[in-house]
């Protein structure tokens, strides 16, 4: 596949994004972020931060026909790459911001975020939108990492960029989770107070 090799590199580090990191990092957590969302077969799906798609592959492998999933991301490199990975009818692809979401209110019964709130700059305003596109009763699942201390694996990675490459980008690489989150946070809960409580 040559599609990621047009621009300035941004579908570069999508590709190795997806085909580095999330085997390393999430793949493993994508069922069981699954499992506590509970889709059903046919359900009305959002991907909130969806990336490169991963939690939406895992998805689409145990819904039904009948399904839908809404994918959602602001980062065109990502979701071209999401898209040419996992091509399937039932999947609408959107560039947008989670707090701004292309979805009509009260369709979804299920929103699924992995990995994706602690970038969000306004998750007041985030959160008001998963409230707005759920329906009564449907619910949110989220993983979020919690801090370097929790995490020795990220945190010997951004020594090790720090050790390259200088402070400002161990900084960087550091600011990978929230603060009140254990290790490894996995929430589900029928309202959106889990996005303020973190
Ligand atoms: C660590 S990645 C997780 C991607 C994917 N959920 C996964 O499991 O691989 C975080 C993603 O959040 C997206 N993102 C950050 N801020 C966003 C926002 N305000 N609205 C939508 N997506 C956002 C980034 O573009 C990136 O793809």
């Amino acid at each position: 596949m040559t599609f990621y090799r047009q621009d300035d590199g941004r579908h570069e580090i999508a590709a190795a994004y997806s085909e580095r990191l999330v085997p390393w990092l999430f793949t493993h957590w994508a069922d069981r972020l699954i499992d506590l969302a509970r889709p059903g077969g046919s359900a009305e799906v959002i991907d909130l931060a969806c990336g490169t798609g991963l939690i939406t592959g895992a998805l689409l492998a145990r819904l039904d026909d009948g399904a839908r999933v809404h994918s959602v991301d602001l980062d065109p490199a990502a979701l071209a790459y999401a898209s040419a990975a996992f091509s399937d009818d039932r999947v609408s692809w959107h560039e947008a911001d989670a707090s701004q979401l292309p979805c009509e209110s009260s369709t979804a019964d299920v929103v699924v975020c992995n990995q994706g709130l602690q970038f969000f700059p306004d998750r007041p305003a985030v959160s008001a939108e998963v409230l707005r596109v759920l329906r009564p009763g449907g619910r949110l699942a989220l993983a979020v990492w919690g801090t370097l201390a929790a995490n020795p694996w990220p945190a010997a990675m951004a020594a090790a960029i720090g050790d390259a490459l200088g402070e400002e980008a161990r900084r960087a690489s550091g600011t990978l989770g929230l603060s009140k989150a254990p290790c490894c946070a996995l929430k589900t809960c029928s309202t959106t107070k889990a996005l303020m409580t973190f």
